[in-house]
């Protein structure tokens, strides 16, 4: 039984937020429901403990509620250092029966971007070792200083340095017997839980796994930056094994529907029993620049159908051109269109989804990360798409609005061809299979994410 140990016990006191970190807000969720998530859905976690600080216990039991987290056993409350967090739930499994089957695999709450490969490799070393730890090779040169800590005292040869991350992993009856020796020795010095077996079980192997560098800990300010930015570029898919099916009946409008992606997901939808809805210029005279076209078309399908469960825009324009070719006009159509139209879209909606409970959906395109020479207005509007889908994630979690924008890379639709003319098959997305992942976003939990579609 693996049983993943959620370290969530601190104060964050290097961060200086007015909560412990572990509670900041990245991506539409707080750190800790990142991380909790990545081991609930894990094939090989049997059952999560949180070790909290026992002033948020009760912050910690509400999250349990929201997130249907089912392998989350146990909310303790941790220690005042944290080894002491650690020994807290050894002990909450003193009892158990089946000691030799347990592994402990502890995590800090505030790595949020543990990777499943990670986690993989953590627990299968575990067949073969006791102790396992995560590492990167150090990539400064490691100085170690004398007694003054002004001079240097010895340079170790880099090529054997490693920084630590967690996950830690062991076996129960290991870790336990190292924190029982540990405990009765009066000059014990808080370290890690690696660093407890190596002083009081110094026969035992631990076995070293290939860390991440995104597996970063936020501990001080900058880090928030650095842990935004991964979020962003971190790409999610939903899962494949969600069911069309839960269309049926369901109401969906796609503004931007007369062609491309947008087309497609009417189509495939149709197919499964929804009732769907296509507006753009050349199909009901919808122009979403204007927010009164928008607002009609919603307030038109509502009328009808009496509520409106998804709605999508996949409407855009790209003139593939120098700027400085454009007119004002065209600069102000495509801004119009693109960050206007988007904004209109998210607004009007806001009112019918928060009825339904349902999603809305964005699109960008994977010039977001970087602009583009001869796309500088399409590349930085679908920046600001991201932006905005993160920002409204959270701003309407508490109305459960779910909100995402679906990240395609070269898809075949008339608007690339129309600008970059007709590319070699095989390099290019169909553009149902983005549409099929598209409908597989609105259909599940996510939201403040960027879903990457990939060839
Ligand atoms: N931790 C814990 N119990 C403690 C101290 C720390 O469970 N008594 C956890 C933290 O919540 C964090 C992880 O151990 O997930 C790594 O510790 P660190 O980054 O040092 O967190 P804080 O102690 O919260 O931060 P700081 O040192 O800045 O106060």
């Amino acid at each position: 039984m693996n049983v993943a140990i959620i370290l969530a016990g601190g104060i964050g006191s290097r961060l200086g937020l007015g909560k412990p970190k572990q509670f900041m807000k990245v991506a539409g969720k707080t750190v800790l429901e990142h991380t909790v998530e990545a081991f609930q859905k894990h094939d090989l976690i049997d059952e999560i403990v949180i070790v909290m600080h026992a002033n948020y216990v009760h912050d910690a039991e509400s999250m349990l509620l929201k997130n249907h987290w089912t392998k989350v056993k146990r909310i303790l409350n941790g220690g005042s250092e944290r080894y002491e967090s650690s020994l807290v739930a050894i002990k909450a499994y003193e009892n158990t029966s089946n000691q030799d089957q347990i592994n402990f695999i502890f995590h800090d709450a505030v790595r949020p971007l543990v990777s499943k490969r990670i986690i993989d490799e953590t627990i299968s070393a575990l067949r073969n070792y006791d102790a396992v730890d995560v590492a990167i090779p150090a990539v400064d040169t490691i100085i170690e200083l004398d007694s003054s800590k002004q001079f240097i005292s010895s340079i170790p040869n880099r090529s054997y340095l490693n920084r630590g991350q967690t996950p830690q992993a062991f076996k129960y009856k290991t870790i336990q017997r190292a924190y029982e020796l540990a405990m009765q020795d009066p000059n014990l010095q808080a370290t890690d839980d690696c660093g407890i077996v190596r002083k009081y079980l110094p026969k035992t192997e631990i076995y070293v796994v290939q860390g991440a560098e995104q597996n970063i800990k936020l501990t001080y300010p900058e880090d928030i930056y650095v842990l935004d930015k991964l979020f962003q570029l971190k790409s999610t898919e939903p899962d494949g094994n969600i069911a069309f099916e839960d269309l049926k009946g369901k109401v969906l409008v796609v503004f931007g529907g007369n062609s491309g992606i947008g087309l497609d997901m009417i189509n495939i939808a149709k197919k499964h029993g929804a009732h769907c809805y296509a507006f753009s210029r050349s199909i009901n005279n919808t122009d979403i620049s204007d927010v009164s076209d928008v607002e009609n078309a919603l307030e038109q399908v509502y009328g009808k159908e009496g509520k409106v469960n998804y709605v999508v825009n996949s409407a855009a324009v790209l003139n593939k051109e120098p700027i400085m070719h454009l007119n004002n006009r065209t600069i102000n159509s495509i801004i119009d269109i693109n960050y206007k139209g988007m904004v209109h879209v998210t607004v009007a909606a806001y009112k019918y989804i928060k009825e339904s409970k349902g999603a809305i959906l964005q699109f960008t395109s994977s010039s977001y990360t970087r602009g583009r020479a001869n796309y500088a207005l399409y590349s930085s509007t679908k920046a600001a798409v991201v932006n905005f889908v993160q920002a409204l994630a959270e701003e309407w979690e508490q109305d459960n609005i779910r909100i995402n924008c679906i990240n395609p890379q070269r898809t075949k639709t008339p608007m690339r061809t129309a600008n970059f003319g007709i590319e070699p098959e095989g390099t290019l997305l169909k553009s149902e299979d983005v549409a099929k992942i598209s409908l597989q976003t609105l259909l599940s939990n996510f939201s403040g994410n960027v879903v990457d579609v990939k060839l």
